[in-house]
């Protein structure tokens, strides 16, 4: 959802700072210091232009340049993007701790650092990401928090597996006599959808148009540039769904089903409930944040495991879901969806010998922390009996991902039925593509191909 953040309100990144500039055209000045000097490190020795971290080499391998950051500047404040950067596991403990690193970067943003006709053109949206928790702090982030958790209890989430197992089943029957597949586009992407659509009490009849309507905003949480019109494209779609979803408010409140949107109405502190419009921003939060990041953790998990085919192997070999559990969690560790959280100075901070001052960007570069071998031995082995119960890939703190257990149990259905299911399962033909996106991680497109089997599930 960060990445909604800064596409939806922003566009690129490089065009967040206060000015508005469009930094887009910028040259990778670090590029060129490392071509004339053959000494330097792997991204030269001179910081001081910036390090562009979309550069395409970066893009689809980010982590040698987070190293050698985490290593020689570990709280960076990275020219290119104007914001600091923060690589070492306890910085990244340490300041999502701190209320001084405060979430609520929305309304700063849209109060003080975009033009009259940008607050106009997008305070539609605005007002829609508003009532987002993960852009709030206490007390209200407290207030949203303990209501939305009682859709996410133990018992809510264990009735959720059977449903998650027939999706799979049903993906995998159909891709499995094909021999290969686009695991994005066929499989990661549409299993979230289908199941935060059910998850949510969409009726049937109404899939596509709900489908459709994601899309749309995955258009921005992709920050897929150079569409025409985006940015309102993506804006139109946040409206027809809202109101959409506004409407299965009003139905389950007259007529109750058993589903997400009822527990929400029921949800209940004191005399506190949610309004109509909380549980309506809340449900298009929970689609951002558990759509574009349940799609990569079982995109970058199964690379992963393609990449490294001993651990496939090993799991393959393995029944069990503690097993599954653990590997699942040094996917998170090791090339997890989020590369970044974002917060905004509250006030002057120092951190390190750095003064980061009020109302700078800051990105937790979960990627890094990840990656830290002051907490991880050998940090880039892939090795799913690390069981790396302190990684950061879901968050820490007030603001940890309150869909993780979701999350886990999606991605290791996906990914136990892949590696079971699909024969001689290899990666290609076509390389993979990855998004050249700053805080997030995932691929727009990966292939595979396989032996073709029967569709029916074993
Ligand atoms: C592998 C998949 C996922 C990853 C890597 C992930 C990652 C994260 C991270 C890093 C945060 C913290 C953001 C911050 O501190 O600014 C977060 C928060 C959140 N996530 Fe997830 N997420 C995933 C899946 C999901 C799913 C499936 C859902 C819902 C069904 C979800 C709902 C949320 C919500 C509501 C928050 C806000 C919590 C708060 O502000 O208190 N996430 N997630």
């Amino acid at each position: 959802m960060s990445s909604a953040e800064s596409n939806l309100l922003e566009g690129d990144p490089r065009q967040a700072p206060a000015t508005g500039t469009d930094f887009s055209a910028g040259v990778d000045l670090l590029t060129a210091v490392h071509a004339t000097d053959p000494a330097a490190g792997t991204i030269g020795t001179d910081f001081s232009a910036g390090v562009d971290l979309l550069a395409p080499e970066r893009v689809a391998d980010p982590y040698p340049v987070f190293a050698e950051l985490r290593r020689r500047r570990p709280v960076f404040y990275n020219e290119h993007y104007r914001a600091w950067f923060i690589h070492r596991h306890d910085d990244l403990l340490a300041a999502l701790k701190d209320p001084r690193f405060s979430s609520d970067r929305i309304r700063p943003v849209f109060e003080h650092k975009l033009t009259d006709a940008q607050r106009t053109e997008r305070a539609p949206t605005y007002r829609i990401l508003g009532e987002w928790m993960v852009f709030r702090d206490p007390p209200d982030h407290t207030r949203l928090r303990k209501l939305v958790s009682r859709a996410f209890t133990p018992r809510a989430i264990s009735l959720w597996r059977t449903r998650i197992i027939e999706v799979v089943d049903s993906l995998i029957d159909e891709l499995a006599p094909r021999g290969r597949m686009d695991v994005i586009s066929d499989f990661a992407y549409p299993l979230p959808a289908v199941v935060i659509a059910e998850m949510m009490g969409v009726p049937p009849e109404d899939r596509d148009l709900f489908k459709d309507w994601s899309d749309d905003l995955m258009v921005l949480v992709f920050g897929a540039r150079g569409v025409e019109g985006r940015r309102l494209r993506a804006q139109n779609g946040l409206l027809e769904l809202s109101e959409y979803l506004g409407g299965l408010v009003r139905r389950f409140r007259s007529a109750p089903e058993e589903n997400l949107i009822h527990t929400l109405i029921r949800a209940q502190e004191g005399d506190d409930t949610l309004t109509d419009d909380e549980i309506v921003g809340t449900c298009i939060l929970l689609l951002f944040g558990g759509h574009e990041t349940t799609t990569n953790l079982i995109g970058n998990g199964l690379h992963a495991l393609l990449q490294n085919p001993d651990q496939l192997e090993r799991l393959r070999a393995h029944d069990g879901a503690d097993y599954l559990r653990a590997a699942t969690e040094e996917i998170l560790r090791f090339d997890g969806p989020s590369k970044m959280q974002v917060r905004m100075a509250a006030t002057d901070i120092e951190m390190g010998d750095q003064l980061i001052r009020r109302h700078d960007m800051v990105y937790l570069v979960q990627a890094a922390a990840n990656r830290d071998p002051d907490v991880f031995a050998e940090p880039d082995r892939f090795d799913i009996e690390r069981n790396p119960t302190d990684h950061v890939g879901f968050g820490f703190g007030l603001h940890y991902c309150l869909g993780a257990a979701v999350a886990r149990l999606e991605g290791s259905i996906a990914l136990d039925a892949l590696a079971r299911r699909l024969p001689d399962l290899r990666p290609g033909p076509e390389p993979p593509e990855w998004h050249p996106t700053l805080i997030s991680r995932g691929m727009s497109s990966f292939c595979v191909s396989y032996t073709p089997s029967e569709g029916a599930a074993a």
